[in-house]
């Protein structure tokens, strides 16, 4: 998606820093956090996130003052503010007076104050204040010199993110009536006739609360959208008024990764820089592998632009049930993971670990025991370490490969009870897609189903459960220019209204992938089933030929078009002798690139060692390259101008990791220059800088290792 905003953060190093609640501590103490800072190389604070009870003890009475004190600490330290519009909990006199504001859940409970984000994202009274506190904190300090960036508000949807109250459902009525015009329309669109859910008047709706069966799946996905949009227009409201009190500052929010609550494209698209708050679990040794997945959705969200990791840990959260902190080394690696994907920067939730409070026991990059912890050892240390990758600011990713994200799917795909089977999960899908690029060497993007396509070799689908003719088209086109597109099983298989395609699955992808399901035919859980590839010289297969993987969760009766390819069949069970996977080769055969476009349909849920090796059979298809040698510990993305390719070679394990590299690249954090071969130890990283080439540098295992 193009991005046209003008905004950019105001600050021009790689940004560093933290959360600040200053508001915890002693005024004295803040000297000591600047000067501090100023040591570990922060350059920029995120505060008053949760401040608005300390800013307006009393409706109308504000006490700007320790804010006032506190930027001039910070700015006279020069370090700059990610000012927060302190919007993302109420203080407590807002809610006794108006405890209609409090948030209900699905069993029609109102959840108390007492924890954050205690609000109705619909309700009009929280509107009215929002609006008026981001008005004061704008017009107080829009001018200050210290202030880079705008957040607003914080996470949303992190504890509320859907909400069953009465003002809910009256907003979730008009959102349904601008959508449907009538209520012939809607009843059309949610299908009425089934259990007998005719409505007759608009306030007979209500938001789907727990009710006596399965619910309308169309009214479940309407509710899902509609409380995604709520969030948005919440957010649509404070950036308004930033926009107007402060044209020129870049506005964010800080997102959750890929979550599912919210259609992060919608949310990206009204605000100037995407910020992520990323918290892979140290205990998980994988865990830097759906985090690849995460920053590449961040830095897609606005075309490829960088994007700021916003909030990490310096080491342990706390709210895991067991919360194993970072081990040394660790911190660093994981910051510059996210810096290798796009971000320009590395932030911490947050500066100073709290006394008290839900927070207490959360790591930050000041320990309780102060300079003398190791957090703070090891974020000066990164943060000094930093400067030395000024050069990659404002740099770009370099992928081949996207992966098509899209909220109505996994929706669709997930709020209703009524479906072939619960156990295909929109998320474990894309995640073990995304992993079997990951172990081949290759990072992806993120792409809405409609493109942009441009630049990619690879578009893969995990699932597009809810699909229409514009995506089909465009993934047409993209296949009609050459390009491999991979679609995953239950694609196309409902419209917009949740209604199932004319002739079944896979409706509008039908010519496309020359294919047709007879039914879709889950696996019972604990039953595994298998696959196996055709021999080698049919389907021009290579290491894939004849290979054999085992299935579970999934598969699918497929109906197989002339024209189109079987590369693999079921093997065992009911459907044994049937395709499984197949390829159509593009449409049409007029010019040479569309001669090697093909369409590749994966009915199964392979085991993962199956993705990789289907997907390195995708990639040759593509010219791309694949690692013959797999570790999961060992990841290489490259950022470029247009003049260098600076690539990050990560050792994501505890094992001495030797690689492969350019020779003669300027390595930036130690200022050697590479011989050729590079010994990675446990956590290490290197940032190689060499001439922009036309292929990305593809870094693999030396034969040394196996
Ligand atoms: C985030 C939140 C922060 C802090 C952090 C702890 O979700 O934005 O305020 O609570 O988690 O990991």
């Amino acid at each position: 998606m193009a991005d046209e905003s003008p905004r950019r953060i105001r600050l021009d190093a790689l940004a560093y820093g933290g959360d600040y609640n200053p508001d915890q501590w002693a005024e004295h103490i803040w000297l000591d956090d600047a000067r501090l800072m100023r040591e570990a190389g922060v350059n920029l604070v995120s505060l008053p996130v949760f401040s608005w009870p300390q800013l307006e003890p009393e409706p109308g009475v504000y006490d700007w003052g320790w804010l006032d004190r506190v930027i001039e600490v910070l700015w006279g330290a020069g370090i700059r503010i990610d000012l927060a519009t302190a919007t993302a909990t109420p203080p407590s006199w807002l809610i006794r007076s108006h405890p209609e504001m409090l948030p209900w859940n699905e069993d029609g409970q109102r959840l108390e104050f007492g924890s954050r984000q205690a609000y109705c994202p619909s309700s009009p009274v929280w509107r009215e204040h929002v609006g008026r506190m981001t008005r004061a904190i704008a017009e107080r300090y829009g001018e200050h010199p210290a202030l880079a960036l705008w957040h607003v508000s914080n996470e949303y949807g992190d504890h509320v993110s859907r909400c069953w109250c009465p003002e809910s459902s009256a907003h979730f009525r008009r959102w349904l009536e601008a959508r449907y015009g009538d209520l012939d329309g809607l009843n059309e669109a949610w299908g009425v006739n089934v259990w007998g859910q005719r409505y007759v008047a608009w306030e007979h709706i209500e938001a789907p609360r727990r009710a006596t069966g399965p619910v309308n799946p169309t009214q479940l996905l309407d509710f899902e959208r509609f409380s995604s949009d709520a969030l948005l227009e919440l957010f649509q409201l404070e950036v308004d008024v930033l926009r107007e009190v402060t044209p020129d500052i870049a506005v964010t929010t800080n997102f959750m990764s890929l979550l599912r609550d919210l259609d992060y494209w919608d949310f990206a698209a009204a605000e100037d820089l995407v910020t992520d708050d990323a918290y892979p679990d140290p205990a998980d040794a994988n865990a830097h592998v759906p985090a690849a997945l995460n920053y590449g959705l961040m830095r897609s969200l606005k075309g490829g632009r960088p994007w700021l990791l916003l909030e990490q840990a310096a080491s342990a959260v706390s709210w895991r049930d067991v919360n194993v902190p970072k081990a040394p080394g660790q911190m660093r690696v994981d910051s510059l993971q996210a810096i290798a994907h796009g971000s320009d920067g590395a932030m911490f939730f947050q500066w100073r670990q709290a006394k008290y409070g839900q927070e207490k026991f959360h790591s930050a990059m000041l320990g309780h025991r102060g300079e003398a912890s190791r957090s703070f050892q090891e974020t000066k240390a990164f943060g000094a370490e930093l400067a030395r990758l000024a050069p990659v600011r404002g740099t770009r990713v370099r992928a081949s490969v996207a992966l098509v994200v899209d909220w109505d799917s996994w929706w669709g795909s997930s709020a209703t009870e009524s479906l072939p089977s619960q156990r295909l999960d929109w998320l474990t899908q894309a995640r073990a897609w995304n992993a079997a690029f990951f172990a081949l060497g290759q990072p992806v993007d993120t792409v809405r189903a409609t493109g942009p396509f441009d630049g990619y070799d690879v578009v893969v689908v995990p699932n597009l459960y809810v699909s229409d003719a514009a995506q089909a088209g465009a993934l047409a086109d993209f296949v009609a220019r050459g390009g491999q597109l991979v679609v995953g099983p239950f694609s196309g298989v409902v419209d917009a209204t949740e209604k199932v395609h004319d002739g079944g699955a896979p409706g509008p992808l039908r010519e496309l992938l020359g294919i047709e399901v007879d039914e879709q035919w889950p696996v019972p859980d604990g039953v595994s089933e298998s696959v196996e590839f055709v021999p080698a010289g049919l389907a021009g297969l290579g290491t894939l030929a004849g290979a054999r993987y085992s299935t579970g969760v999934w598969s699918e009766w497929l109906e197989v078009h002339e024209g189109t390819e079987v590369l693999a069949s079921y093997a065992s069970g009911e459907l044994a002798g049937r395709a499984a996977i197949t390829r159509r080769p593009a449409a049409s055969a007029d010019s040479a690139a569309s001669a090697a476009g093909g369409a590749w349909y994966v009915s199964a849920v392979l085991e993962p060692a199956g993705t990789v090796e289907l997907f390195r059979e995708v990639l040759a298809a593509a010219g791309l390259p694949a690692r013959d040698a797999l570790d999961t510990d060992l990841e290489a993305v490259t950022r470029s101008d247009e003049t260098t390719d600076f690539t990050f070679v990560l050792n994501h394990g505890r094992r001495e990791l030797v690689v492969d590299v350019p020779t003669g690249a300027a390595e930036l954090l130690t200022g050697e220059t590479t011989t050729g071969r590079l010994t990675l130890p446990r956590f290490g990283v290197a940032v190689l800088a060499t001439p922009r080439a036309a292929i990305a540098p593809f870094i693999t295992l030396s034969d040394t290792t196996d």
